[in-house]
């Protein structure tokens, strides 16, 4: 009962925007692991089932060192030596490296800290949404409400100036948009990085009250500093402002669950639940076995590499009972959006207000808000982008 993927897929099915390839669905089916031979000959596998995800992620025994990641999932690289990951940036690392990062950051990004947090996320939020009616419709809603939110409030946090985040958005773009050249990426990654270095000395420098200033007082080296900052500034705005804007595409596609929510506001925790699962826009990972490992009923063997499907997880009918609807009043938490383990998202608590604040807000300003476009118009992210997400979401509303 062994059943292959031959490819990753590259794309959706035309019309089902928010669902995981037709490939992976299927593969599911047959059952939660599959053999994946890899373009360059390696004999991988993919998980799509939530149960061995999890296990996986929970797992020590498979590594997310960058320099075990010899094989890519669509592209025949040969033989290839694969530089560990730079300084500070510690999704690439196993502990106990990872944990010298991550712990000094934990307690920045706790529940009542972000909680804290709120009543800034609902004045930036007003101010976006205040611009937004101002301009009078239509309005794109990626630039105008999903983009900048996050994005103040991740430079805010790290102690970014707010004059230099235009350009820094757009590398960040780059990096995760699955759509630049080798040479684009390049230059973009350049660029930032020198940007980072920059600002890393200027809090040195000059200390002022941010993430990025305390963390001058640990035992984090520059080099080490400009990773960790760089690993949060990307995580920060990319992956939450695809949720804003996928999240508000969904909601204008599913208008009785949108009423439901603006009729309902205590329904906000459980429907930002149900839209990261549902949508799960980071959603493919990969893991290498540091050893042989026992899987499901099979081996996993030391050295292989195994690709995490997480969307396909959080679509697991046995898991999930319906998975493939959209139900805001659904109550079985538990999805993989944040991942699991020691690389469970940092910024989940944050993500979670930003989400819980800036949805109601938009759903309540405009009570006629809808596409302004056919919905098949809508321009999305390819699927080998690392992030999932729309490029843009023209929207009217009746002023
Ligand atoms: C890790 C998703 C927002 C910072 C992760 C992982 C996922 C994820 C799936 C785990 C990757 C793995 O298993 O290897 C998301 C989603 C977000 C979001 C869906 C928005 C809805 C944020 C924000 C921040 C952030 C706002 C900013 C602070 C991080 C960091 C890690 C991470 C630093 C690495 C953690 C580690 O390796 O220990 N995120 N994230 N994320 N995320 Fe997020």
């Amino acid at each position: 009962s062994l059943h292959t993927v031959t490819t990753m897929p590259t794309a959706r099915r035309p019309g089902c925007p928010f669902d995981p390839p037709e490939e992976l669905i299927q593969a599911r089916e047959h059952g939660p692991i599959s053999r994946f031979p890899f373009p360059d000959g390696h004999q991988g596998w993919l998980v799509t089932g939530y149960d061995l995800v999890r296990s996986v992620l929970a797992d020590s025994r498979f590594s997310s060192r960058r320099e075990l990641m010899r094989h890519h999932p669509l592209v025949d690289y040969g033989d290839i030596e694969v530089p560990p990951a730079p300084p500070g940036e510690f999704l690439l690392m196993d502990d106990p490296q990872h944990g010298r990062y991550r712990k000094p950051l934990v307690g920045r990004f706790t529940v009542r800290r972000m909680r804290q947090l709120t009543e800034r996320v609902e004045q930036v939020t007003a101010e976006h949404l205040d611009a937004m009616e101002k301009a009078g419709p239509p309005a794109d809603l990626v630039t105008a409400f999903a983009k900048p939110i996050p994005s103040v409030i991740i430079c805010e946090l790290l102690g970014v100036p707010y004059e230099d985040r235009g350009s820094f958005q757009e590398h960040i773009d780059k990096f995760l948009g699955g759509e630049a050249g080798d040479e684009e990426l390049f230059a973009a990654y350049t660029a930032t990085q020198q940007y980072l270095a920059e600002l890393v000395a200027a809090k040195r420098a000059t200390p002022t009250d941010d993430v990025l200033s305390d963390l001058t007082d640990s035992d984090l080296t520059d080099e080490e500093l400009k990773g960790v900052a760089l690993i949060l500034l990307s995580a920060g705005f990319d992956t939450t402002a695809n949720m804003l804007a996928l999240g508000a595409f969904a909601l204008l596609r599913h208008p009785e669950q949108l009423a439901a929510w603006r009729a309902d506001p205590a329904l906000t925790d459980r429907a930002v639940e149900e839209l990261l699962r549902y949508l799960s826009v980071a959603k493919t990972f990969m893991r290498t076995a540091l050893e042989d490992v026992e899987l499901g009923d099979h081996t996993i063997k030391a050295g292989t590499t195994v690709i995490l499907s997480y969307n396909t997880a959080n679509r697991d009918p046995e898991r999930f009972p319906d998975p493939h609807v959209l139900d805001l009043r659904r109550q079985d938490g538990g999805h993989l959006a944040f991942g699991h383990g020691i690389h469970q998202c940092l910024g989940a608590q944050l993500a979670r207000v930003e989400m819980g604040v800036a949805f109601p807000a938009l759903i309540n300003r405009f009570p006629t808000l809808r596409l302004a476009v056919p919905a098949e118009d809508v321009d999305l992210r390819p699927e080998l982008a690392d992030i999932y997400g729309v490029k843009s979401l023209p929207v009217t509303w009746n002023p």
